[in-house]
């Protein structure tokens, strides 16, 4: 069993830490903010992710995790530093490579033993080339096979990075990492590559090892491939509507094909998320700076933009304006299981109905708070937000209802709900949830995604 540091305590991090302390590993979680520290050691989960807690507390009270804000504690005698850190997008669509920065000199200033550097995060093809010469750039010993700035203590280590992108998903998190498809390692020794093999050993997965820079591609042709499909089967969706074919059942039909797949072929309101919005441009920009156009990607991109705020624009033809209409906003988040709100249709569509004067009612099951951090209740823009606890409370009187995602207990409203709730039962569902011709025998205006 090894000694392993993990560095940032998002998703990526705190999720890797605690399925290594699960499989045995010793794991200390290093995190900037004092505050959240303390709350993971009293089993509190930072982030909403199912089953996540119990594994924090479990693995606690055995002794083989812990969390600290003394990152010099936690690497200096580590075997493995796995990297989690954020890597947001910037204005260009570049990733922001500051906090990898940040925690690689840390690492570099404190480690006093061989120690394989593991980067999680999602970052550019060709970074963790660069994070292992900024390592040694700032190792105040010699690092082994390279000429390092060696200060004279008269020490040599040996510390590489190796790239080991992970491919969770919110919500099925902890899930997706104890059961992966597959683990991808990226290495340019044996010695990186027989490390990281032995930590990912009792995971019982299969290991896919490959050079540093392939691994890098593996994360991002990956996201961006499932980003390609949503953005096509929605491509497709809105050319049904116009020729008079049903979308769920072109899927359904194209699924049988095992070239295909049955995955990620359900049309909606654009994908969302921290991942395929922020990768497809990272790469999409990546190619640019190499003088290449990823036209596919590109395509992605702006087929996804459009299709956020497509029944938005289906409303605005249908209604005069939005202005004094009570808007039942079912789901805020980018998707069941999370209380992330990261490129969430909502954050497109609320704003727009509020300039518009709209009388926002908005219902999610864990959503609201980080939503109304963002547009707080009340007088909002040109109209007025609020947050109920119940769909119901949201279609009561309502004069139209919009659904962005497909929480089950939005699944749970029938039709006669809309029907004998809203003023005027017009419904415009961006998750396809209900039977077309259901809909219409109800009595229910209804608009889905090509269908
Ligand atoms: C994704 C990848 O699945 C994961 O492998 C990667 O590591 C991180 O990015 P995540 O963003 O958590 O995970 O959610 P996911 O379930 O993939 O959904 C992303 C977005 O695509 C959501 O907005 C979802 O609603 C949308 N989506 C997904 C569709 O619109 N249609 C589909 O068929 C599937």
């Amino acid at each position: 069993m090894y000694k392993i540091a993990v560095a940032g305590t998002g998703y990526v991090g705190l999720v890797a830490g605690v399925c290594f302390a699960e499989v045995g590993h010793s794991v200390t979680c290093v995190d900037i903010d004092e505050n959240k520290v303390q709350l993971m050691k009293s089993g509190v989960s930072p982030i909403y992710e199912a089953g996540l807690e119990e594994l924090m507390q479990k693995n606690y009270a055995a002794g083989r995790i812990d969390y600290t804000t003394d990152y010099a504690e936690a690497y200096r005698n580590a075997d493995a530093i796995f990297i989690g850190v954020g890597t947001p997008e910037q204005p260009d669509g570049s990733a922001n490579l500051a906090y990898i920065a940040t925690v690689a000199r840390q690492i570099a200033e404190t480690i006093e033993k061989d120690c394989l550097v593991v980067v999680k995060s999602t970052v550019p093809v060709g970074t963790n080339d660069k994070v292992e010469q900024f390592i040694h750039d700032f190792l105040p010993y010699d690092a082994e096979g390279v000429t390092g700035n060696g200060n004279g203590k008269g020490k040599k280590i040996r510390v590489e990075v190796a790239s080991n992108p992970e491919f969770l998903a919110q919500g099925t998190a902890v899930k997706d990492t104890l059961q992966a498809a597959r683990i991808i390692i990226g290495t340019e020794s044996e010695w990186a590559e027989e490390l990281l093999k032995n930590i990912y050993e009792p995971f019982n997965i299969p290991v896919v090892s490959v050079r540093r820079r392939s691994a890098e591609m593996i994360k991002y042709a990956s996201n961006d491939f499932l980003a390609l499909k949503i953005s096509y089967m929605n491509d497709i969706a809105n050319l049904c509507e116009l020729v008079g074919a049903d979308i769920q059942d072109v899927a359904k039909g194209m699924s049988y094909d095992e070239r295909i797949g049955s995955k990620f072929l359900n049309a909606g309101i654009g994908y969302g998320g921290s991942c395929f919005p922020k990768d497809t441009k990272a790469l999409e920009y990546l190619a640019r700076q190499h003088g290449y156009e990823l036209k596919t990607v590109k395509a992605a991109i702006d087929v996804n933009t459009t299709q956020k705020t497509i029944l938005y624009k289906k409303a605005s033809k249908r209604l005069i304006t939005f202005s004094g209409l009570k808007v039942a906003v079912l789901g805020l988040t980018f998707k069941p299981g999370t209380d992330d709100l990261r490129e969430a249709a909502s954050l497109e569509n609320i704003p727009l109905l509020l300039d518009q004067g709209a009388d926002v009612y908005a219902y999610d099951p864990v959503g609201k708070n980080n939503f109304s951090r963002k547009f707080p209740e009340g007088k909002n823009r040109n109209g007025n937000i609020s947050y109920v606890d119940n769909p119901e409370a949201a279609l009561d009187n309502a004069n139209v209802c919009f659904i962005f995602t497909e929480w089950s207990e939005i699944k749970a409203v029938t039709p006669d709900m809309f029907k004998e709730l809203m003023r005027t039962p017009l419904v415009y569902d961006g998750r396809n949830l209900y039977h077309v011709e259901e809909m219409k025998a109800t009595g229910i205006e209804y608009y889905s995604i090509g269908r």
